[in-house]
């Protein structure tokens, strides 16, 4: 996939313009003799570089995934079959948090890929983005034995990685999903019924809680709740563009 499919909302040629002529500028600065300007080859190349902040992000990704490696770091790597790491576009405006992977998760090692993720799948897409537009992932990395609650110490092990992952991707919004994401990423105990309905902060990033789609399954009834959350964000979506 090429970066201009997948980074639909960066304009991608000025950026590409400016570092252009800032690169040629450095060259020319350097070709004169003009000191006091780092115009070494390894400061040219990282320029070079910032012409792909997509696969600079992918490639931070890819450290922290690699920092994961094989976890023991709680109990649940015991039983579990595949870390599910998250999965999208690195330069996605809005991240999905969930809680943590099923049994289909675990076994294919990707997020919200059984029921409550074709529902969620069908929420991205109400709100006029692709999965592959987003970027997709939980709390904790593996799957709890017969899904059960992830406990504290498995969501202390656990969050920092997301917490790096977030780093990497600087996401304008998150979409937390259900009790878990929300309370995590915000430090709250409060309800989720009491959190949804508007933006919170999370290090600069909007947080938007929502019902977890595997709860709407349940409670059908919560979605037209689900739909107003998702106008909110389609719309501050739209006008930070
Ligand atoms: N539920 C979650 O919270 N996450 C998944 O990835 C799948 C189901
Ligand atoms: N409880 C949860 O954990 N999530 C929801 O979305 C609703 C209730």
């Amino acid at each position: 996939m090429r970066l201009r499919d997948i980074m639909p909302t960066i304009n991608k040629e000025e950026l590409n313009r400016t570092l252009e002529e800032l690169e040629r500028s450095l060259r020319h600065l350097a070709a004169v003799g003009i000191e006091g300007f780092n115009c070494s080859a390894q400061s040219l190349k990282k320029i070079q570089q910032w012409g792909r902040p997509m696969d600079r992000t992918a490639h931070r990704l890819a450290k922290i995934r690699a920092d994961l490696g094989d976890c023991r770091r709680c109990k649940l790597s015991a039983s579990r079959k595949n870390i599910v790491f998250g999965e999208g576009n690195p330069s996605a405006r809005l991240v999905f948090v969930g809680e943590g992977p099923g049994f289909e998760e675990d076994q294919s090692g990707k997020p919200f890929v059984g029921a409550a993720g074709r529902l969620l799948t069908r929420i991205i897409e109400a709100i006029k983005l692709t999965r592959d537009q987003v970027y997709i992932c939980n709390i904790i990395k593996c799957r709890p034995p017969g899904n059960r609650n992830p406990q504290p110490d498995e969501i202390q092990a656990c969050f920092p990685f997301l917490k790096r992952q977030l780093e990497a991707i600087q996401p304008d919004f998150i979409c937390a999903l259900g009790k878990f994401a929300s309370q995590t990423l915000l430090g709250s105990e409060q309800a989720i019924s009491k959190l949804r309905g508007r933006f919170h902060d999370y290090h600069g990033i909007k947080v938007l809680p929502t019902y977890h789609p595997a709860y709407l399954l349940r409670n059908p009834d919560r979605k037209r709740d689900v739909w107003e959350d998702m106008k909110m964000l389609m719309q501050e979506y739209g006008y930070e563009k």
